[in-house]
């Protein structure tokens, strides 16, 4: 950051000093709300959350260096006193953006992709020069103005993500750091809850654009009509990109490879270039290619930014993070969040890089959907039940609706299977090809039979989390959005205590058949045995209702053999992360 005296901070903030503030005291940064992130040098702004006070760890920042506290009370030790702490942080950041007349600010929004956007963009404007782009998410009203405060003199781009949970949000974001170029990704589902409708969401996305001035670019999704829409919404000139004819950065072939990720020739009005992607599901075009349109519009070479964009690996933990364990159990960890667009994308990808393996989910009920929550959630369940999965584990709270639609979808699945089989058999017979005696015990696969409920049913759980187990010192309440106010963040490890063991009978040391289900996979008919005749059962998917991320790993450790593939997804409260590491060995990976 430009370093600040106490003196001007107090100034910016009209706030006051207490405890013995120095107003000549220079604050270099960084400027935290995270105790533990204090370093000699800091500003500690005391954030008051829900469950925990940011005003109980000012004595701590203080001795960790802190220069001061930006607090709402007197603290122990040198402090501003602001009526509000989150707008003072705003109004510090809104200064220190001003006083930075070189830099390029670049923001970022959409339903899904932001934060995967926005790391790909920052690795292209790094090309150019110094690039401030926040860790994870930070993208709210608390994240951003302390990504802002990161910049320095010499700062050249800040690539900033925007979230919007209402109308109103992102423009409150962009009066911070008014941006000269506005990406729109995206208008999906997520917080439809809180928005009441897409309409309201592309409203709430739209104030990036409108926030632009004359001088700017407005980078918009020529393939989603309501991104497109927003063109006219603002004053800044338009760039579309998109798959099609009509967007002027554009992705043409694209093909995907077996592990799912995509290559294709990015077009441009000044070349193409070849690109591969190393990051996994075909979304990742569509981020692709509106950081290239940014990177295009920032005067980056076509071949600069296709060998960018085919050097990038995921920065940001948890988005579709794929590991091999040395059995070949392939683990999908795509569970930082979830919403109806990102679960259907992440089921795409991982029935191109399971294909043909045997396939494992471990998914949660999504939130923040507003009434539409439990329709939108049997839609989740029907996606998963029926994408030819040969188990499914759902975790957690409010699984009533996933479960029902994973099971009315599974069973509709093997019933078309177990039809193709008789059908197969019946023409087998008639044409006089001989019957293979019908096994009298499992087929070779260990069918289990269908079992409609083996899911958990201990006692009402207690569900979620309340509170951190220890005492690491004030850290934000959300390290990726920082929202103080009732976010309820998964245990930092270990199991909760109190919670029930996993429950459901026993498993077999090979609990189901081989090739995954449903006869729109193509492959070979699960259940069929070898060389027709007698048609076996066709494989039924097994469904389970576990409580937690820690259950679902045990449940899963049950499961898997050598060469399976796993995605775990859920939303950001269930933490399911921690089920893909403990299925990883339990190491941080
Ligand atoms: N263009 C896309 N379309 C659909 N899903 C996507 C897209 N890009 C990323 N995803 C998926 O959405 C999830 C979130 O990705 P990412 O963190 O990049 O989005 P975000 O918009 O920053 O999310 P948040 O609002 O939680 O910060 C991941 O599971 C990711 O795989
Ligand atoms: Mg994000």
């Amino acid at each position: 950051m430009i370093p600040l005296p106490l003196a001007r901070i107090a100034e910016i903030t009209s706030g006051a000093l207490t405890g013995m503030a120095d107003p000549r005291a220079v604050v270099r940064g960084p400027v935290v709300i995270d105790s533990r992130a204090v370093e000699p040098g800091s500003l500690f702004v005391a954030i008051k959350g829900a469950r925990v006070d940011g005003h109980d760890y000012a004595a701590q920042a203080i001795r960790a260096g802190a220069v001061a506290v930006l607090a709402t009370r007197p603290v122990e030790g040198p402090a501003v006193i602001v009526p509000d702490a989150a707008a003072a942080l705003a109004e510090l950041a809104t200064a220190q953006a001003a006083a930075l007349s070189g830099v390029t600010v670049i923001g970022v929004t959409g339903s899904a992709g932001k934060t995967s956007t926005k790391d790909l963009l920052a690795r292209l404007t790094a090309r150019v020069g110094p690039t401030i782009a926040p860790v994870g998410s930070f993208n709210n009203e608390l994240g951003h103005p302390l990504t802002v405060l990161r910049a320095d003199l010499d700062t050249r781009f800040m690539v900033l993500e925007l979230a919007a949970r209402n109308i109103g949000h992102i423009k409150d974001l962009t009066r911070i750091a008014p941006p000269q170029i506005g990406v729109v990704l995206n208008v999906g589902t997520a917080h439809l809850g809180v928005f009441g409708g897409k309409e309201a969401i592309a409203k709430a996305k739209g104030e990036l654009v409108e926030a632009l001035p004359r001088t700017g670019v407005a980078v918009l999704n020529a393939d989603d009509p309501l991104v497109r829409g927003m063109a006219s919404r603002t004053d800044a000139r338009v760039t579309f990109f998109g798959r099609g004819e009509s967007a002027s950065i554009r992705a043409e072939g694209v093909t995907v490879d077996a592990r799912g990720r995509a290559s294709f020739t990015l077009r441009t009005p000044s070349g193409s270039a070849p690109v591969s992607l190393q990051l996994y599901g075909e979304h990742a075009v569509d981020n692709a290619l509106a950081a290239a349109a940014a990177g295009y519009e920032l005067g980056l070479p076509v071949a600069t930014i296709a060998a960018e964009l085919s050097q990038a690996t995921p920065v940001s933990r948890w988005r579709m993070e794929v590991t091999d364990r040395a059995d070949g159990v392939t683990v999908v960890n795509d569970a930082y969040n979830a919403n109806p667009d990102s679960m259907r994308a992440a089921f795409a990808a991982f029935e191109t890089l399971g294909r043909g393996r045997r396939r494992f989910a471990v998914i949660a009920a999504l939130r923040e959907l507003g009434e539409e929550g439990p329709a939108l959630n049997a839609e989740l369940g029907r996606l998963a039940g029926g994408s030819g999965l040969a188990g499914l584990i759902v975790a957690g709270p409010d699984a009533g609706p996933v479960l029902e639609g994973a099971r009315a979808a599974a069973a509709q699945a093997q019933a078309a299977a177990q039809a193709a089989l008789d059908a197969q058999a019946a023409a087998h017979a008639a044409a006089g090809v001989p019957q293979a005696p019908v096994p009298h015990q499992d087929p070779p696969q260990g069918w289990h039979g269908p079992s409609p409920d083996q899911g958990w049913h201990g006692p009402a759980q207690d569900q979620g989390w309340h509170g951190p187990s220890q005492d690491q010192g004030w850290h934000e309440p959300s390290p990726e959005q920082g929202a103080p106010q009732g976010w309820q963040a998964p245990p930092a490890g270990g199991p909760v205590p109190g919670h029930p063991p996993v429950g459901g009978p026993p498993m077999g040391a090979a609990p189901f058949g081989g090739a995954p289900a449903g006869p729109h996979r193509g492959g070979p008919v699960a259940g069929a045995p070898p060389g027709g005749g007698a048609a076996y059962p066709a494989q039924a998917m097994r469904i389970v209702h576990v409580p937690d991320a820690e259950a679902a790993a045990a449940e899963l450790a049950g499961w898997l053999r050598p060469g399976d593939a796993v995605l775990v997804k859920g939303p950001r409260a269930m933490g399911l992360e921690r089920t893909a590491e403990l299925v990883l060995g339990g190491a941080a990976q």
